[in-house]
């Protein structure tokens, strides 16, 4: 069994490839730094599986050209799109070409590599990391919870149309709440809220694969809040989610 995992060198996508290791999936691993890629590589030399490092920024659709052309010849188990970041600031004061930045990896290039593992995968699964933020318009993370809403929404109904073509590929959302991870130090927030551990949170990640399932929300706070939100007026979502961020 082959997963591939990108954004593995730190928070869910590091967890998840200690997870799989543990279950003998062998793994290609996909992020930015190298150093952090060895030293995961390096702590997973006591399971007998195989691990390769691509060492590629995926925000650049040439580089995610590149990946799926080196992983042309590999029989592909899961491939779990996690790579992503958010920009936490005002929306007006937040720089659009970063904005821009973050809508081609936490968009484009899953859309584009949810693609291209489908036509090259005969069976199997897509894991996509979406967030909570993509059922609740989130002020001072506006361009974040948008992306994460066009994730949750298109892998959604991506996965009916494979359900009813009946190809034998899942594709599962994933849509945690926060989690501690290194997430808030590259999205510049300092939240007060305590997060889910990433172990929680891949424990989750690990039963929702287990079990092909469609959608997952880890915590039992988060899916009481899905639940609540599909009563709560928008207008009440807005003012609670703004004083919420407001104190980040
Ligand atoms: N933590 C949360 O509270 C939370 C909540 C909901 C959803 N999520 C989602 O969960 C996913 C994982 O986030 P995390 O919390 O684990 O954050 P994290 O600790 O910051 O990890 C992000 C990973 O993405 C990789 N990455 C970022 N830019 C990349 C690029 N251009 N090319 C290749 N890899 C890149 C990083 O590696 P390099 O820097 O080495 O490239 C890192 O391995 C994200 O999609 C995030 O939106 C997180």
């Amino acid at each position: 069994m082959l997963a591939v995992i990108t954004g593995a060198s730190s928070g869910i996508g590091k967890e998840l490839a200690y997870r799989l290791a543990e279950k003998n999936y062998d793994l290609v691993l996909v992020a930015r730094r190298e150093d952090r890629l060895k030293e995961i590589k390096k702590d997973l030399e006591k399971h007998d599986i195989k691990i390769n490092l691509k060492v590629y920024d995926i925000q650049n659709i040439n580089s995610c050209e590149k990946l799926m052309s080196e992983l042309k010849d590999s029989k592909i188990d899961l491939f779990i799109n996690n790579a992503g970041f958010g920009l936490y600031g005002e929306t007006l004061e937040i720089q659009t070409s970063k904005e821009f930045d973050m809508i081609d990896l936490n968009i484009k290039s899953l859309q584009y590599l949810t693609k291209e593992v489908i036509k090259h995968m005969e069976t199997g699964q897509i894991i996509n990391l979406s967030s909570m933020a993509a059922f609740l318009p989130t002020p001072f993370l506006s361009s974040y919870a948008a992306s994460k809403a066009y994730v949750y929404s298109y892998s959604q109904a991506l996965r009916y149309e494979l359900k009813r073509k009946k190809i034998p590929i899942n594709v599962m959302t994933v849509c945690p709440g926060p989690v501690i991870t290194e997430f808030n130090e590259v999205a510049n927030a300092s939240p007060k809220m305590k997060g889910l551990t990433v172990k929680k949170c891949v424990d989750s990640i690990i039963k929702g694969i287990e079990k092909k399932k469609a959608l997952v929300i880890p915590g039992l706070k988060m899916k009481i809040l899905k639940f609540l939100l599909r009563f709560a007026p928008n207008c009440l979502v807005l003012k609670v989610s703004y004083r919420v961020q407001q104190n980040k």
